[in-house]
């Protein structure tokens, strides 16, 4: 018995050293030390042993099987590092190395302008409108009729809307206004909305001027709705898109739908007041046309104004976004220009 566990461990310490690598140091552990080895056969034949040699027996084979172990546990650790770091320095990674460049978008300067403006409104009070009252290709009805806008006025002139050819009665809005007719015909007071969107009028472009830009219109129609919400509403608007600091000026006006009617000033952002050209030397800015909303509307839409009174307004998002941050043309932002739209 002896010789035969001498004569296995000479045979395994042989084979384990001669293993160059994790795999054949598996294949020589699987082959001396598994369940079905010989060596284990051996322990499991212990018992059928004299009692008198099961001592000597059995501390043998445990300590030829420790010292087997250990064998195979120091070889591991030897070819793990080994190989761990062959593969390590196969997969190094250069972090070096220049990366692929991904040119990353984001949210063009007027849409940054739109969800400022609607955060804001939002928290006086105004919900966005529903897509579907404010359409873009509309009908005259919507965009002048209801409006209060007569048949001969300038405005529907071909000089300033573009109408759809072939279809009678149909334009491009000229005015997030529509949105007004549309809301009123479909819902009843109290009415709280804010409407962005295009409008196209047929301009000669310029510096100043293209022939599309962006609205917001906003109407907000309840019972005893008066002139004094509408100045604290676009009062508060003004002070929290330009600042605290910033005056402003109602002056009278004329707007078919609304009786009466104002323009809103600020005062100048490039000069404080002052006179400068951005100004045409007044120091004072338009941003708002606004007024209450003309009895005619109401009736036309079917409000009783009698019962109910409301204002709305209208301003530009290409010159809000212009003031702000003083840009000079408003092609630049329609022209895709990178170098111009990454500042933002
Ligand atoms: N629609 C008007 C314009 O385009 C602005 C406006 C809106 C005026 C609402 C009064 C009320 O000039």
């Amino acid at each position: 018995m002896e010789n035969k566990i001498n004569e296995i461990r000479t045979q395994a310490i042989a084979e384990i050293e001669a293993s160059t690598d994790l795999k054949s140091l598996e294949e020589a552990k699987n082959k001396y030390l598994s369940r079905n080895s010989e060596f284990n056969n051996l322990k499991k034949g212990m018992k059928d042993l004299p009692n008198d040699k099961k001592p000597v027996i059995g501390s043998l084979l445990n300590k030829v099987s420790s010292e087997l172990e250990k064998l195979v546990n120091e070889k591991f650790e030897l070819f793990y590092i080994k190989e761990l770091n062959e593969r390590l320095l196969k997969e190094k990674i250069d972090v070096t190395l220049d990366g692929d460049y991904i040119p990353q978008g984001h949210v063009h300067p007027l849409t940054q302008t739109v969800n400022e403006i609607v955060e804001i409104f939002g928290h006086l009070g105004f919900s966005l409108i529903k897509p579907e009252f404010s359409p873009e290709v509309e009908l005259e009805k919507y965009n002048f009729d209801l409006l209060n806008v007569p048949k001969e006025h300038p405005a529907r002139d071909v000089q300033d809307t573009f109408y759809c050819e072939n279809m009678p009665n149909v334009v491009l809005r000229s005015q997030t206004s529509n949105a007004q007719a549309r809301q009123m015909m479909n819902s009843k007071p109290p009415i709280k909305i804010i409407s962005p969107g295009r409008v196209y009028r047929n301009e000669n472009v310029s510096a100043r001027k293209n022939n599309l830009f962006h609205q917001i219109e906003g109407l907000y129609v309840d019972k005893n709705v008066t002139m004094g919400h509408l100045k604290g509403v676009l009062n508060e608007f003004i002070r929290l898109y330009f600042g605290s600091s910033r005056p402003t000026r109602f002056r009278s006006s004329f707007f078919p739908f609304t009786e009466p009617s104002v323009e809103i000033d600020v005062q100048c952002i490039m000069c404080q007041g002052k006179g400068c050209s951005v100004c045409s030397h007044t120091g004072w800015l338009e941003i708002l046309g606004a007024g209450m909303v003309d009895p005619n509307v109401l009736r036309d839409v079917g409000i009783d104004p009698n019962v109910y009174s409301g204002f709305a307004f209208g301003t530009g998002v290409e010159r809000l976004t212009m003031l702000k941050y003083a840009i000079d043309d408003i092609r630049l932002f329609f022209n895709d220009d990178v170098r111009f739209l990454k500042q933002f």
